[in-house]
């Protein structure tokens, strides 16, 4: 899933439930694949890789038939696909035409219908490379955007989904062919991978990630860990409960980890409702110019917000103060949106889920980037699981 900024493009993004990707069956099984220091496809071995933050979404640099393009991390989506048309702040493109070794297969096309856009393409095999080169992948089929209408270009070249099989549904051959992360699993140490999206910068390089292995100098004491319900097809954990102050909510849900997700965490309305109530006179309004929905919660940036604890699997994950208010709507960045008093914030706990009366909400209970600012993240695919602890 990707999540804009605000809801501005959601109802754009939302729609990835609609991606109907048509890739080719794999080649007897495994693409091929090796660490490129030593050849042989027995070594076992791990990757780190840079990523940058743009929008509170991650990109990472990917070299696709020896071209580098910038692709955003996802690891709500499942597919790896990349537009011939992006404009990244490099300008780079990937042309099939200009890689050596690329394959297109001829009788393979996809589509990406949303609601006001669309987009359509090829699908290709070719080399893929991680920047870091210690992992490159051979005849990767993947999907190549040659045709859009309605898709405002966002600051990346297309997609690294980490999400499972069918986490964008997927009708057809998508189904029987292996994700990116299948395809670099049998050759890591461990079937993981592990997201440093830290925003402190002091004693940092900035943020990482790394496949096949955890860093632990990167987080504070022991992970906690949380079994991930497949059924969902979404790194989903279920029964994740919250308090506010030490005071515990009765209600529980079920919510998937989406680094797609933006700056927002979406909740059930009783308990974002709940959060908010903690503060007293709140000038809480329900926003209908953010996308038309009606539900938007939006308050003054000057308000004092408290700490949201989430109770996931056998830890607590504490989202602090700072990080719950999320961006200013007012401003010169966006005159637009300015609803004419104070300084509005859109903060970045939002309902979700639902149907609610009145309320055309997100369908969707997400965490996105608050808590993978708070936290070291690990991705189990076999077990599977999802682990975190705070950053150092
Ligand atoms: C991606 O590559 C470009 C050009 O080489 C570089 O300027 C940029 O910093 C890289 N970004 C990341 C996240 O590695
Ligand atoms: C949570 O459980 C996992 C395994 O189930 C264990 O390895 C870990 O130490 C536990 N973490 C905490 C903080 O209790
Ligand atoms: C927004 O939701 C409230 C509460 O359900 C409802 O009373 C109101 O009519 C809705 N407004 C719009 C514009 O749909």
């Amino acid at each position: 899933m990707l999540l804009d900024r605000w809801e501005t493009s959601l109802l754009l993004w939302l729609s990835l439930p609609y991606i109907a990707f048509a890739l080719p069956p794999s080649n007897n099984g495994d693409p091929f694949f090796a660490p490129q220091s030593s050849g042989s496809d027995q070594a076992k071995t791990t990757a780190f890789i840079p990523v940058q933050e743009v929008d509170y979404h991650w990109v990472a640099n990917v070299s696709i038939g020896g071209q580098e393009v910038l692709l955003c991390i996802d690891t709500g989506s499942s597919p790896l696909w990349v537009s011939t048309q992006a404009g990244n702040s490099n300008g780079r493109v990937y042309a099939v035409d200009k890689s050596p070794t690329a394959k297109p297969l001829p009788d393979e096309k996809f589509n990406i219908n949303f609601p006001h856009a669309s987009a359509s393409g090829i699908v290709v095999e070719d080399t893929l490379a991680l920047s870091s080169r210690s992992v490159v992948l051979k005849d990767f089929a993947l999907g190549v955007v040659d045709q859009s209408s309605g898709i405002s270009e966002p600051t990346f070249d297309g997609f690294i989904g980490l999400g499972f099989r069918g986490s964008s549904p997927d009708k057809g051959i998508l189904d029987s062919t292996p994700t990116f992360f299948e395809s670099l699993m049998p050759n890591l140490q461990s079937p993981i991978f592990a997201l440093d999206f830290s925003t402190k910068t002091s004693d940092r390089k900035g943020p990482s990630m790394k496949f096949g292995g955890i860093d632990p100098t990167k987080f504070h004491g022991q992970l906690a860990s949380t079994p991930i319900d497949r059924s969902t097809n979404r790194w989903t954990a279920k029964d994740i409960t919250f308090s506010i102050r030490g005071e515990q909510m009765d209600e529980s849900a079920d919510m998937s980890f989406d680094t797609g997700g933006g700056n927002h965490i979406y909740a059930p309305l009783s308990i974002t409702s709940a959060y908010y109530s903690q503060i007293p006179d709140l000038d809480m309004r329900w926003s209908s110019n953010l996308g038309g929905n009606n539900c938007t919660i939006v308050i003054p940036c000057t308000s004092q917000l408290p700490d949201l604890e989430m109770h996931i699997g056998n830890g607590t994950a504490r989202i602090r103060s700072e990080h719950m208010m999320g961006e200013s709507l007012t401003g010169p960045a966006n005159p637009a949106w300015s609803l004419g008093y104070g300084n509005l914030c859109v903060p970045t706990l939002q309902p979700g889920g639902g149907p609610y009366p009145g309320r055309n909400c997100l369908g969707l209970l997400l965490v996105g980037a608050p808590f993978f600012h708070e936290n070291y993240v690990v991705f189990n695919q076999a077990e599977p699981s999802m682990s975190y602890a705070p950053y150092v």
